[in-house]
């Protein structure tokens, strides 16, 4: 009894990969958000497998360690000695003995496959009670790759490797993509008949169809619409090829959900982000891991996002962001770093040279110029000025400052940890503050400011400060505020009114 809705998924992925030249197991290098084996598994997902055996053997630990992270349900086999691709899914097959009706088989170096093009195999294959169904492509350069020979009739034969090839196979320009669906029955009792009577001497998995059709098996091929997504990968230069391949793939398809991508060609979007409607992204912009883009934000040039959000309307300019927040009609950069649970609400605005980590900051509120905001609560509305430190450290513990509602921070101020400025409160620039500043008063810890007239003249003689000074003095030496003038000027009322304070931030 044929039983269609059970389905075993196989992904090979025990091959070393030699010509990667990598201490990483080739299945594991990243493309686009995804490693090459994460690319296979996300293709095969909506066949609901019942089973799903990934066949390891290289960097078996490290492949190990990836499915628990990426494919829990999925199960690792182990192929000890990689004796080919027969080998490995006799052994993964050995591995659920419980199985039945159709395996879909999937080298593991194939990440451009589409899920499409896996259920269609499947569907070709299982609407024709076949016993083997091999996804077959038309490529340009068939170099390397197993020929489909057919027959008169345009029956499948046989897949050869080429270097088992004839002249004339070789010649072939169809191709076996790696990618098959079998009966599982039959196609353990042809594993079982496989011979390693080839160039390689290995157990060849694709051996497995002129079994099956010397046994006048009914078996199919489906030739993939598009030959592309059949490319594997076997060095760093493929691979490279790969990711522009689908960098054009993925951003062609936000281009026609109405996202403008201003240059596609240095725009590298993560299958796994997501930009909504009229955002524009502009160049060299890369969005990583689960970043969102909201509608009609505006991204780039030269802005990195990893797993960040970004609201709606918001602008984000050559910055970086990294596990971050950025509220909706915010503005972020030039030359900004947002690190891990920076969040901006909604117009809250960071500017240039500006470092944000595991801080809120408050709706309008603006942090424009040269400051690092670490573990802080800022309120909505507040202004904080040119070169504040919010000194979150102490060299053993991390601690918080809050800045309350409206709050003015003068410039160059350290508000040192744990502190809390109040709502309405200012900071007079050139502060250190470590004691709360109440609501509505005015902090302030500058040193009375002196003017030791004469100074430079003095200690400095001869130098081009002295000549000007000394310019500037004789200027003015008639005036009648030079003859009235003190020797030392200066004193705590003159520094530490709110004028001053204000007079010295920067909006
Ligand atoms: C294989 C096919 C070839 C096809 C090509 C498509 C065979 C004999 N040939 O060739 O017809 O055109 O893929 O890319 O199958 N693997 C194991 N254990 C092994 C050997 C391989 O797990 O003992 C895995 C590899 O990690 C890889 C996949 O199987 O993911 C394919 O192996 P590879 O050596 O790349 O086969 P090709 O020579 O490319
Ligand atoms: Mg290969």
């Amino acid at each position: 009894m044929p039983q269609p809705h059970l389905r075993t998924v196989v992904v090979l992925a025990a091959g070393e990969g030699k010509r990667m030249k990598s201490a990483l197991p080739k299945v594991l290098h990243p493309l686009l958000g995804r490693t090459l084996l994460g690319h296979v598994l996300t293709a095969a997902a909506p066949l609901a497998a019942d089973r799903t055996v990934v066949v390891v053997g290289h960097g078996a630990e490290q492949v190990r360690a990836h499915l628990t992270e990426i494919a829990p349900e999925a199960t690792a086999v182990l192929q000890a000695e990689q004796l080919g691709t027969g080998h490995a899914v006799r052994i993964a097959l050995d591995a659920v003995p419980e199985v039945s009706g159709t395996v879909v088989v999937i080298n593991g170096d194939v990440p451009l496959l589409r899920a499409e093009t896996v259920a269609a195999l499947v569907e070709a294959h299982e609407g024709e009670g076949a016993a083997a169904t091999v996804l077959a492509a038309e490529v340009p350069d068939p170099t390397g790759l197993g020929r489909i020979v057919r027959d008169a009739d345009g029956r499948l034969e046989q897949i050869v490797e080429e270097r088992d090839a004839s002249p004339a196979q070789r010649a072939l320009r169809e191709i076996n993509a790696g990618i098959y669906a079998f009966d599982v029955a039959r196609l353990r009792d042809a594993l079982g008949k496989l011979s390693t009577d080839n160039d390689q001497g290995e157990e060849y998995l694709t051996d497995v169809f002129g079994l099956l059709v010397s046994a006048g098996e009914p078996v199919g091929v489906h030739v993939a619409a598009d030959h592309v997504e059949t490319l594997g990968c076997n060095d760093r230069v493929e691979l490279a090829g790969l990711r522009r391949l689908l960098r054009d793939r993925v951003n062609a398809a936000w281009m026609r959900t109405g996202v403008s991508i201003l240059d596609p060609e240095t725009t590298w979007i993560d299958v796994t982000a997501t930009v909504e409607r009229d955002a524009v992204i502009d160049q060299n912009t890369q969005l990583r891991g689960t970043t969102v883009v909201g509608a009609q934000a505006v991204v780039g040039p030269d802005v990195t996002l990893i797993d960040t959000v970004v609201g709606a309307a918001a602008t984000v300019l050559r910055s970086h962001a990294v596990s971050a927040e950025v509220g909706p009609g915010a503005s972020v950069g030039p030359y900004a770093y947002l690190r891990p649970a920076a969040k901006l609400a909604e117009k809250a605005k960071i500017g240039t040279f500006v470092e944000v980590k595991n801080s809120e900051v408050g709706a309008g509120a603006k942090v424009p110029h040269l400051s690092y905001v670490g573990d802080a609560t800022i309120g909505a509305k507040a202004n904080i000025g040119a070169a504040t430190i919010f000194v979150n450290y102490d060299g053993v513990n991390k601690h918080r400052t809050t800045v309350g509602e409206a709050a003015f921070i003068g410039c160059d101020t350290s508000l040192i940890a744990p502190v809390e400025v109040g709502p309405g409160a200012y900071v007079a620039a050139g502060s250190a503050i470590s004691q709360d500043v109440p609501a509505g008063a005015l902090g302030v810890t500058r040193a009375p400011q002196r003017s030791i007239e004469g100074w430079v003249a003095r200690k400095r003689p001869g130098t081009a400060s002295a000549a000007a000074a000394e310019r500037a003095q004789s200027a003015s030496a008639d005036t009648p505020a030079a003859r009235e003038g003190e020797a030392i000027h200066g004193g705590a009322e003159t520094v530490g009114g709110p004028s001053s304070a204000g007079d010295t931030a920067t909006e």
